[in-house]
């Protein structure tokens, strides 16, 4: 949530501040501003998107060699101009940026204002300006005010600084919220996110909880909180900048959507034995804990614990270990026991979402071991866990995931083949098919495509729709839940997932007539089953897709969508395809902003 950037060398303060901050917008856009520093400080703050920023600043003419920025996703006071960061001290000479949030910022600001500081936003963040202002009386040095001042503070943050009296400086501080450091020629950046920096540089530091940076053009010092002085090399990092562009899509969602067959490919890549038709994952826990597990744990949140939800059926199907899945922020609070023979498994996209970290370190006090699966290499999930598997999906830019879903749900796959491999030897015909399998994915997923103008079609079709119903059973809930998540998150249209089994315990009660259905038919076992369903539906009227395989017998469906064969179990691979297009596609007969969806955030950095 929130993204800051920060810059401090020869070129064109504001056009770099102004391009990182456009490359974070997915972290945040109900209002930005940017601070400059050159003889003075020029402020600029703006509600609504960037590009809104941006023709504010456009016949600016600023001068300097230092600066911060900010978009927002508003959490303490409305999204206005004043409410946008940065925020200002009472001398106007400091300025501040400031993802995350400040839990003691009513008492800080009530002592502030005993002392006389005049606040103008209804923001936690404004306290920490103040916060320096006052130590700098006592200090006359930034970087000491700064460790003076987050020592006062509870909850979490990632902040970037900035003052008149220390040109060419930025002091920035991390606690639970990212901050990665860019490492330039003569010139230094910092970002929330790694995509900010990447047109400038590969080099980046990743900066951890409770330490404290001083940027300058040549010099990056880092410190921790006694202000001691740590170092660190920087780390090359393999994503490039054409890798944030759109590359010819009109919206970084489908560009996302139509890279899984490749992403498939290179997550996959080099983690099959097709001499032995087995799965390699050097990267995971050992035999010996694989082989002795009594139970496995799996946290995430939102599309990333859907892809957890596939990794217990496939886990509990192929290798019986008991598998619980469970929402980070449940997993967090909720009082319970552990198996001692256990492994915990975190699954995130961006490695920073705050519900999965506390999940993840709860697994650690409670002695649980942590496989990691994650996108991104240099975040905290990937840095705190005792194995971390790295997802292929590249830098996902749109807000709705999907390509690191697929990545995601391939890892889960990998996994599993290689519990099984552990557990019981690489003999089982069922394993070694799966194997095999896996190598066509890509081309499978590919083929799905194929779908496309249909789906195109059908969504025009359901242009004014506004409730929609997804069923299935076993791996095609699984599918649903995704499916119905995508259509709510960017169409807004209310979409229900339920189990098809469950329809006569209550929701059969909404089916009535012109009512539209999609039914997934994809797991062959169930499919008397998804029959009766469909006759239960159509009996009310409704209206239905069937998502069926090339080689499953036909359906009687108001649209039916026809997805090349594979294995019931790798079907939420291919499945998901056409429903993420749907979701697009119906959002965009609706209008709607397909990158960045109101009231949401592409990393949920807090609870
Ligand atoms: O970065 P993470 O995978 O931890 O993010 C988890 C969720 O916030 C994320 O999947 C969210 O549900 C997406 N908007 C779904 O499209």
């Amino acid at each position: 949530m929130c993204g800051i950037v920060g810059y401090v060398g020869a070129r064109p303060v504001l056009s770099i501040l102004l391009d990182g901050l456009k490359k974070l917008e997915y972290r945040g856009y109900d209002s930005a501003g940017i601070v400059v520093l050159g003889r003075d400080l020029s402020l600029f703050k703006k509600q609504g998107k960037i590009s809104l920023l941006e023709s504010q600043i456009s016949h600016s003419q600023v001068d300097g060699h230092a600066g911060i920025g900010h978009t927002r996703w508003a959490t303490h006071g409305v999204p206005n101009d004043i409410n946008a960061h940065p925020h200002l001290d009472c001398t106007g000479k400091l300025a501040v940026v400031h993802n995350g949030i400040i839990e003691n910022y009513m008492e800080l600001k009530t002592a502030l204002i005993q002392k006389g500081h005049v606040f103008k936003s209804d923001t936690d963040t404004e306290v920490i300006p103040h916060l320096i202002e006052e130590e700098l009386l006592n200090k006359d040095d930034l970087l000491k005010a700064v460790l003076g001042s987050i020592s006062l503070l509870r909850g979490s943050f990632a902040l970037a600084i900035i003052h008149k009296d220390f040109p060419e400086k930025i002091v920035c501080a991390r606690r639970e919220s990212p901050l990665v450091l860019g490492i330039g020629n003569g010139e230094n950046f910092l970002a929330s996110d790694i995509p900010a920096l990447l047109p400038y540089t590969k080099k980046i530091i990743v900066l951890d909880n409770d330490e404290v940076a001083l940027i300058e053009k040549t010099t990056v010092s880092i410190f921790d909180v006694q202000g001691k002085r740590i170092h660190r090399s920087p780390q090359t990092v393999d994503w490039d900048a054409r890798m944030i562009e759109k590359g010819g899509f009109e919206h970084f969602m489908l560009k996302e959507i139509h890279e899984q067959p490749n992403v498939i490919k290179d997550t996959m890549e080099g983690h099959l034995d097709l001499a032995y038709n087995k799965v390699l994952l050097p990267e995971g826990p050992e035999d010996s804990l694989l082989q002795h597990l009594e139970a496995i744990y799996i946290t995430a949140c939102g599309t990333a614990y859907h892809a957890g939800l596939y990794g217990k059926y496939l886990i509990e199907a192929l290798t019986g270990v008991p598998t619980e899945v469970e929402i980070g922020s449940e997993f967090r609070y909720r009082e319970r026991m552990f198996k001692d023979k256990s492994l915990g498994i975190v699954i995130s996209q961006s490695g920073e979402t705050a519900d999965t970290l506390a999940a993840m370190r709860r697994m650690k006090a409670e002695g649980i071991p942590v496989f990691a699966i994650t996108n991104v290499a240099s975040s905290s999930v990937a840095r705190e866990s005792d194995w971390v598997f790295h997802t292929k999906a590249g830098p996902e830019v749109a807000v709705a995931s999907t390509k690191a879903y697929t990545a995601q749900l391939l890892s889960l796959a990998l996994f599993a083949l290689r519990l099984k491999g552990a557990r019981e030897g690489s003999e089982d015909l069922r394993a070694k098919a799966l194997v095999q399998e896996l190598q066509r994915l890509p081309i499978l997923a590919e083929t799905t495509f194929n779908l496309e103008g249909k789906i195109q079609a059908y969504a025009n079709r359901l242009r004014y729709l506004t409730d929609y119903f997804m069923l299935g059973r076993g791996l095609d809930y699984v599918t649903a839940m995704e499916g119905a998540l995508k259509l709510k998150e960017i169409s807004y249209v209310h979409c229900e997932a339920y189990p098809a089994g469950e329809l006569k315990h209550g929701p059969l009660a909404l089916i009535t007539s012109g009512k539209q259905v999609c039914l997934l038919a994809t797991q062959r076992q169930l499919l008397p089953k998804i029959h009766s369903n469909l006759k239960e539906v159509k009996a009310r009227g409704a209206e239905v897709l069937i998502l069926r395989f090339s080689d499953s017998e036909e359906m009687e469906a108001d649209e039916t969508f026809i997805l090349p064969a594979t294995s019931d179990y790798l079907s939420p691979l291919l499945a998901i395809i056409p429903l993420q297009l749907f979701a697009y596609y119906m959002a965009k007969e609706k209008g709607c902003d397909i990158d960045q969806p109101r009231n949401l955030a592409k990393s949920v950095t807090v609870e």
